[in-house]
């Protein structure tokens, strides 16, 4: 199938020497991962992480997820521990961020973690961009591809919808399989989730056999910037909990309950939670390209993917 915008390539081997020749002169791609799509660029080149910021319009003291093929490679700029470790045996490649402390010796910009003490690392599981990251030297700085509070991208069209022709390649890697962004677990203290996502604090307080802390204080802000309160947003109210909605009122709603009437959008007719999460933000833009002027949701269970869910509905709905 032809794409409709021309900067969005498929994956074969000329395309991936494209990439990689972008990659190496500094400049930035879209590229798919199994949350959802990112900008990638050089994490350990000034000018490309600039222009990631610049790309986004996000502000500099928003740190970015820094992103490997393996731990080799990571080695060289974090500091490692066993808690880190057993995740990582566990859960990578996959939809996981671990935050560690940076080491002196490390080449990543300091831009790219906000000048602060630690970085974000990532080992993404999508096949076409661990072929990439197998093919550079360098880590990829890379933020979901929005721009800043917007909401994050599931597809290649919704990058290039977001950047237009700002972007010279966009990687077409198909739909986001889960669909919302990682989740993010801070290891350089007593382990603590500052982002909830489809691997959840029980997965997570199994493998390391301690308990967890989820991340609520005000305080943290600061030290957590991603967990600003308006964020992934489609920019027009949202109110949670709700059991009706009226026909000129997008409905977001969950389960084989509720009849597929036209200002729908059903998460999941299973009720399946995982289903319910890869489909969410995929929603969010349709509600807003269609026009809608508020957006009515049901109670999702607060259990599991639900638990994410929840974090980026109440996120939006700020
Ligand atoms: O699934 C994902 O993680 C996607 C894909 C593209 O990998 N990326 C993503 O990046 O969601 P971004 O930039 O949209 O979100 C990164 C989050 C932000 O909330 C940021 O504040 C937090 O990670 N973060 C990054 N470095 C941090 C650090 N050193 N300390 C605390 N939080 C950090
Ligand atoms: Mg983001």
């Amino acid at each position: 199938m032809k794409n409709i915008y021309s900067n969005i390539f498929s994956f074969n081997k000329k395309n991936l020497n494209k990439i990689i020749s972008i990659l190496n002169k500094g400049d930035i791609v879209g590229l798919p991962t199994e949350t959802v799509y990112g900008l990638g660029g050089n994490a350990y080149s000034k000018m490309a992480v600039n222009k990631i910021f610049k790309l986004k319009k996000r502000p500099k003291f928003n740190p970015l997820i820094v992103h490997y093929y393996n731990l080799k490679n990571a080695k060289r700029d974090v500091e490692m521990n066993d808690v880190f470790y057993k995740l990582y045996r566990k859960f990578c490649p996959g939809p996981i961020t671990f935050i560690l402390n940076k080491k002196k010796q490390s080449k990543i910009q300091s831009l790219v973690n906000a000048n602060l003490k630690t970085v974000a690392i990532r080992f993404p599981s999508h096949n076409f961009t661990r072929s990439i990251l197998s093919c550079i030297k360098f880590p990829l700085a890379m933020p979901s591809a929005n721009l800043f509070s917007s909401i994050s991208p599931t597809s290649a069209d919704d990058v290039a919808d977001e950047f237009k022709k700002k972007l010279k390649l966009i990687l077409n890697g198909g739909k986001a399989k889960i669909g919302i962004e990682s989740t993010v677990v801070d290891l350089t203290g007593k382990p603590k989730i500052i982002r909830p996502g489809i691997i959840n604090l029980k997965s997570l307080e199994k493998i390391i056999k301690k308990k967890i802390n989820l991340s609520k204080n005000v305080k943290e802000k600061i030290v957590y910037p991603g967990m600003a309160k308006k964020h992934y947003s489609p920019g027009i109210p949202m109110l949670l909990n709700k059991k009706t909605a009226n026909q000129n009122v997008a409905f977001i709603v969950l389960g084989s309950k509720f009849k597929n009437r036209q200002n729908h959008f059903n998460l999941s007719k299973k009720s399946n939670l995982l289903e319910a999460a890869s489909n969410l933000y995929k929603f969010f833009r349709q509600i807003k390209n269609r026009g809608y002027k508020k957006i009515h949701v049901v109670k999702i269970p607060n259990k599991g993917p639900g638990i994410a869910i929840n974090d980026r509905l109440k996120k939006a709905s700020k």
